[in-house]
């Protein structure tokens, strides 16, 4: 742990443990597979949270907006009714969305510990010293690494404000978010809540082209999967024999993005001692994101032991942010405390 000099204790930052990489394995497991798919973890090395940060900045990619929007929207009333003493971030990046809701805290004179958590300990040093300048009774507690393997450094006790935004939930099936949530809701006790972004289901056309933009970022963020096998696999991936692909799946109300090999051809992975072979016109798929409604999001908060406190949707195209605290009646570590 570690202190800002000139702040002393209002910046602490936790740096945990690095836990083994799974990228090799899930390469593995992933490309020998029919279909092929890759994890879309995978996409955000540097290079590639860049390129998802320029996505954010074009007009065709409208999530970002919509919920930032909404967000500064609800933020006071949100503050205002969970009076958090904690607001815990997962996957706080520039932390530019916990702007808007610490802002609305000191508005509402809710004087709540920032926890961010990321994998960047350099964004999310950044990020934590330009909000200390902005609001000067804030106190950060950063922790650096993968939340989804050390969700149990989430401070415990006080009443917690979970934020997990931006639709990445709908970056796994239903199966994962449920169980991804339902670890997050077996740490909550009555006072916490859970504040999540979930893109919604919308006419084909407008989410197209949100996943098709036409400077072609999003197809460089989908090739840079491949840059990252090569680099970190010793993998031969030449990136432009594969075409990017971008369509909503209706039935299962996902976006799906695949990259389509152009022509027959084989591509080595050193590490892996593995020659993994493509037909002309064979996919990867690289990444869901799945387009909800309020009765998907209140099946999936059912299926974590979470029930839904407000529900609040943007103007169009339209994104929704939920409120929502454990189920009655559900079991938790907590209860009984
Ligand atoms: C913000 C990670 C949820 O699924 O829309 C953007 C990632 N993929 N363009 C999404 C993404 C293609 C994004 N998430």
């Amino acid at each position: 742990m570690q202190q800002l000099e000139g702040a002393p204790d209002r910046l602490v930052v936790e740096v945990l443990p690095r836990r083994a990489s799974t990228l090799a394995h899930d390469v593995k497991v992933g490309l020998t597979a029919t279909p092929k798919w890759l994890p879309s973890k995978y996409f955000y090395d540097e290079a590639g949270s860049l390129l998802f940060d320029r996505i954010c900045e074009t007009e065709e990619y409208y999530p970002t907006r919509a919920e930032a929007g909404l967000l500064a929207a609800i933020a006071e009333e949100v503050m205002a009714r969970v009076r958090p003493t904690h607001l815990v971030e997962l996957g706080s990046g520039p932390a530019r969305k916990a702007r808007i809701l610490l802002r609305a805290a000191g508005l509402r004179g809710v004087r709540c510990v920032y926890v961010p958590f990321d994998v960047s300990d350099s964004m999310l040093r950044q990020s934590a010293r330009a909000l200390l300048r902005e609001f000067d009774w804030l106190r950060v507690h950063g922790l650096v690494g993968d939340y989804d393997f050390h969700l149990e450094k989430m401070p415990q006790g006080g009443r917690r404000l979970v934020a997990f935004l931006g639709g990445t939930i709908g970056n796994f099936t239903e199966e994962e978010g449920a169980s991804f949530l339902g670890r997050i809701a077996s740490t909550f006790g009555e006072d916490d809540r859970l504040l999540l972004g979930t893109d919604l289901l919308k006419s084909r056309a407008v989410l197209h082209r949100a996943y098709n933009d036409a400077q072609g970022l999003t197809a460089a963020f989908n090739r840079n999967i491949l840059r990252v096998l090569n680099r970190e696999l010793g993998a031969n991936f030449v990136p432009e024999r594969f075409a990017h692909l971008a369509f909503l799946h209706e039935r299962e109300a996902q976006i799906e993005m695949h990259l389509r090999a152009r022509e027959a051809h084989e591509v080595r992975i050193e590490h892996l001692g593995l020659r993994i072979p493509f037909e002309k016109g064979e996919t990867i798929r690289t990444e869901i994101s799945r387009k909800f409604t309020r009765e998907s999001v209140e099946r999936l908060l059912a299926m974590a032991g979470l029930e839904l406190e407000a529900w609040f949707v943007s103007p169009e195209p339209s994104f929704a942010l939920s409120v929502s605290r454990r189920a009655r009646g559900s079991r938790s570590s907590r209860m009984g405390a």
